[in-house]
């Protein structure tokens, strides 16, 4: 089956087609494997400011493990999925004392890295021929060989052969048409350098079939305490913002009150704050208090996104609460 698939012409199209980015430019392990844990679950104009300036920051593994994961966090702030930065500085961390694997199971070992980034900097980097699928290829594949339904392993020995002889060019290529051309809604089929062949091609949108996700909702309450120097920030712990500073958080409203001394009365409820993740919508109650303690300047810590709109919800209440 994968006989009839136009590695040539896909190959032909990328050369002249490719988007200059600047991975693209580097055999770098190190940058490549920066540049995919960016590039994971973030799109590719606002990755490469953080691509930039990761690198001019940290341009070895080892100047990464040598650093605080705090100051990782600091220029990951507003990127969002914070895991993969605490991943990333492990990893760092475990090449700077071994050496950076060099192959596709040797980097599976990494803390953080997937079937696809490992497979992304293998092929990249080392020219191991091994399919990079992430949801854009999926959907090339899907389409492609019009298949519903395909477990990774298939898809993975499906696309192993197509990837075979130009391993970083068939990648690239691949991820390029994904992104741009069999776009997931109206897919520009006319000018599709595989349009022969794509058996997919009469119902672009029934491959893949979507798998039924509900998206569930998260409900938080947020306390901002103002003092003398700012709000209370604490470091949470775990969970999606492990790492990163926000106002004091809990899923328990009372609990949240309470751990403060204060009563229902003694708080000013602002309002609701919305937030998606990737598989949970957040709702956060935001509350206002005053306190004795100092606080702290907000801009001195790594925030989340979220920690920031509950700020910017109680800036808007000027003076005393
Ligand atoms: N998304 C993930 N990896 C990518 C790459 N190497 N180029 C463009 N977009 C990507």
């Amino acid at each position: 089956m994968p006989g009839s698939f136009h590695v040539q012409r896909l190959l032909a199209w990328y050369r002249a087609n490719a988007r200059d980015l600047p991975w693209r430019r580097t055999a770098d392990p190190w940058a490549i494997l920066v540049s995919e844990v960016v590039l994971q679950q973030t799109r590719v104009e606002q990755a490469i400011p953080y691509f930039e300036r990761l690198l001019a920051r940290f341009p070895t593994p080892q100047t990464l493990a040598a650093a605080p994961l705090e100051e990782l966090l600091r220029i990951w702030q507003g990127l969002g999925y914070y895991r993969r930065a605490e991943n990333l500085w492990r990893a760092a961390r475990e090449i700077a004392e071994k050496g950076f694997p060099w192959t596709f199971d040797g980097l599976r070992q990494l803390p953080g890295l997937g079937p696809y980034t490992a497979a992304a900097v293998a092929a990249f980097a080392f020219g191991e021929p091994v399919p990079a699928i992430d949801g854009n290829v999926r959907r090339v594949l899907s389409r492609y060989f019009a298949l519903e339904r395909s477990s990774p392993k298939k898809l993975f020995d499906l696309a192993r052969p197509l990837v075979a002889a130009e391993p970083a060019e068939m990648n690239q290529a691949l991820i390029e048409l994904g992104a741009t051309l069999c776009t997931p809604r109206r897919p520009a089929c006319e000018a599709c350098p595989l349009r022969v062949g794509c058996r997919g091609r009469a119902d672009p949108g029934r491959y893949p079939a979507r798998r039924g996700r509900r998206v569930r909702e998260w409900r938080l309450t947020a306390l901002v305490l103002r003092g003398r120097r700012g709000p209370v920030l604490e470091a949470r712990p775990q969970g999606p913002w492990a790492g990163l500073y926000g106002p004091p958080m809990d899923e328990d409203e009372g609990r949240l009150l309470a751990r403060f001394g204060l009563g229902p009365d003694d708080a000013r409820f602002l309002g609701e704050v919305r937030h998606g993740l990737s598989h949970r919508r957040v709702r956060v109650r935001v509350y206002l208090a005053r306190t004795d303690r100092d606080g702290e300047d907000p801009a001195a810590r790594p925030l989340s996104a979220l920690a920031r709109k509950v700020l910017a919800l109680a800036e808007e209440v000027p003076g005393e609460p």
